[in-house]
């Protein structure tokens, strides 16, 4: 089997515009609205855009025609996993950043801002494997913060590209037959990727701008 590719779009917060609003679905203007925060309404609507501008241009369609089910598989409600016929998606939004990733095979990205607020020791008790927890021991304030995101990460990562959320078990082990690996983004920001593959992904990374402006 050839190695699955997943092509990784990011964009920065401050790149939404109003006018994105023009290609989203009655059950997506109805999320935007029910944001509070300028910044998450911001969060949501780059995320639908990259989705919808990505899929239009691979499917040479109008973005605002693009087929997107967000159903909940545990209570039905439209805030579950988005999902497009043809194409396996995870999208994930923290800080400064929204990501999309885009693949053959079932993924999950997660991304986090580094919060140095986090309770780390009470969440690693719940989070963490026994070796996990240990190694976490040897770090103190903020290099510990850091540590236990990229962790936190790699957890929600796995639990995206499966599909449970975080109802799933986050201190086991990566199951056999997901790849996970740590992506490289911007300063005081944590990000992983979860594959269901037998092999390492191929990962190409792009700027959401190409699609936004
Ligand atoms: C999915 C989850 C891991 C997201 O974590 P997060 O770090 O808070 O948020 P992120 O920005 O990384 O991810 C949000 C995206 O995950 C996707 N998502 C939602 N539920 C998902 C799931 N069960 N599996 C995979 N992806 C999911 C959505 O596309 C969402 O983005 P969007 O609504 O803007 O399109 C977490 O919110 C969760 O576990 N939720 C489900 C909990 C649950 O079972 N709820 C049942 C309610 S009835
Ligand atoms: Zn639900």
């Amino acid at each position: 089997m050839t190695a699955p590719v997943v092509d990784i779009w990011w964009a920065d917060v401050d790149e939404a515009r109003d006018e994105f609003v023009q290609d989203l679905d009655e059950v997506e203007r109805e999320r935007l609205a029910a944001y509070v925060r300028d910044v998450d309404k911001a969060r949501f609507l780059l995320g639908v855009t990259i989705v919808r501008r990505v899929l239009a241009a691979r499917f040479s369609l109008p973005a605002a025609k693009i087929d997107l089910d967000r159903t909940c598989a545990e209570c039905g409600k439209p805030h579950g996993k988005v999902r497009a016929a043809g194409v396996e998606l995870s999208v994930t939004h923290s800080g400064e950043l929204v990501g999309v990733a885009f693949s053959d095979r079932p993924v999950g990205l997660d991304v986090e801002q580094v919060d140095p607020g986090l309770d780390v020791d009470a969440l690693a008790r719940m989070a963490l494997s026994a070796g996990e927890a240990q190694e976490l021991s040897g770090y103190d304030g903020i290099a510990k913060v850091r540590a236990f995101t990229t962790y936190w990460t790699r957890k929600e990562a796995v639990l995206k590209a499966t599909g449970e959320g975080l109802r799933g078990d986050l201190r086991a082990e990566v199951p056999a037959g997901i790849h996970v690996q740590a992506l490289e983004v911007r300063a005081d920001h944590r990000a992983a990727l979860a594959v269901v593959a037998d092999e390492p992904p191929l990962v190409r990374l792009h700027e959401a701008a190409v699609v936004l402006h």
